[in-house]
């Protein structure tokens, strides 16, 4: 696909969502490598308890290979690509910063979290399409936020499983969902004023260098929070259509 592109017409917006996301990508992997381990952890627990869920965890744990190798297509390609652009190349520390594993969740949580950061990513790279003039990178970035698109389905049918289950409370789903629509949430990403200080791993959107995008802000946040929405219908059956309403039936979930 990089074939089709013609770089010298690329323009500098393009040319830094191009770099933005190759950085992104590469969250992915440990991302990956997480869910493969706690998918099988989970599957021995369930085992003997409730053999459905765990040939749902295993399940999980095999398609995120497929989940691995898609996403590791996406970090090769927009890397190379920024590498034959000339633009500034990732560096030993950004590369080992941004490979740190997540630290170990409650797997319905991990599952949500995963969804909504493929939303976001899905919408990004829609958003990035939408302003590429070049018809290769507009057809690549097209391309990405399908694949993007397409995980994010698969969480939301894994997470959805285990709600159904009757072992996991659809409460974590709703405690992650809250953690992106809340006031200055993970939705606004690296636009926020205030992002929490990690030294555990590295979160994509709260990473990305946005100072020379033309925009005013962060893009597609009705759109994004709309698919939240959605996602959340699927996963639990709840009809929500505002933060707000995440919030109160999260706080009536934990019984405040
Ligand atoms: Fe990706
Ligand atoms: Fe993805």
């Amino acid at each position: 696909m990089i074939d089709a592109i013609d770089i010298e017409s690329l323009s500098e917006t393009d040319k830094l969502h191009i770099w933005n996301a190759g950085r992104a990508e590469l969250t992915t992997k440990p991302g990956a490598d997480r869910l493969a381990r706690l998918a099988d952890t989970e599957c021995r627990r369930w085992q003997t308890k409730n053999p459905i869920l765990a040939a749902v965890m295993q399940a999980c744990g095999t398609w995120s290979r497929y989940w691995n190798e898609e996403e590791s297509f996406h970090e090769a390609t927009l890397n190379h690509l920024s590498s034959l652009i000339g633009l500034e190349p990732v560096s030993n520390e950004t590369f080992i910063e941004f490979r740190q594993i997540f630290p170990d969740d409650d797997m319905l949580r991990t599952l949500v979290l995963l969804a909504l950061s493929e939303i976001v990513a899905s919408a990004n790279y829609s958003y990035c399409a939408s302003l590429a003039k070049d018809s290769g990178l507009k057809k690549l970035f097209k391309q990405i936020a399908a694949d993007e698109s397409q995980h994010m389905s698969y969480f939301i049918s894994f997470a959805k499983a285990l709600v159904d289950s009757g072992e996991y409370s659809p409460k974590g789903a709703l405690a992650v969902a809250h953690l992106f629509l809340r006031e200055g949430g993970e939705i606004h990403g690296s636009y926020r004023q205030k992002i929490e200080q990690r030294q555990t791993h590295v979160n994509w959107w709260d990473s990305l260098k946005v100072e020379a995008l033309q925009t005013d802000g962060p893009v597609e946040i009705e759109r994004k929070a709309n698919l939240i929405f959605a996602a959340l219908k699927q996963i639990t059956g709840i009809h929500f259509s505002s933060a707000a309403e995440v919030e109160e039936k999260w706080l009536e979930m934990v019984g405040c």
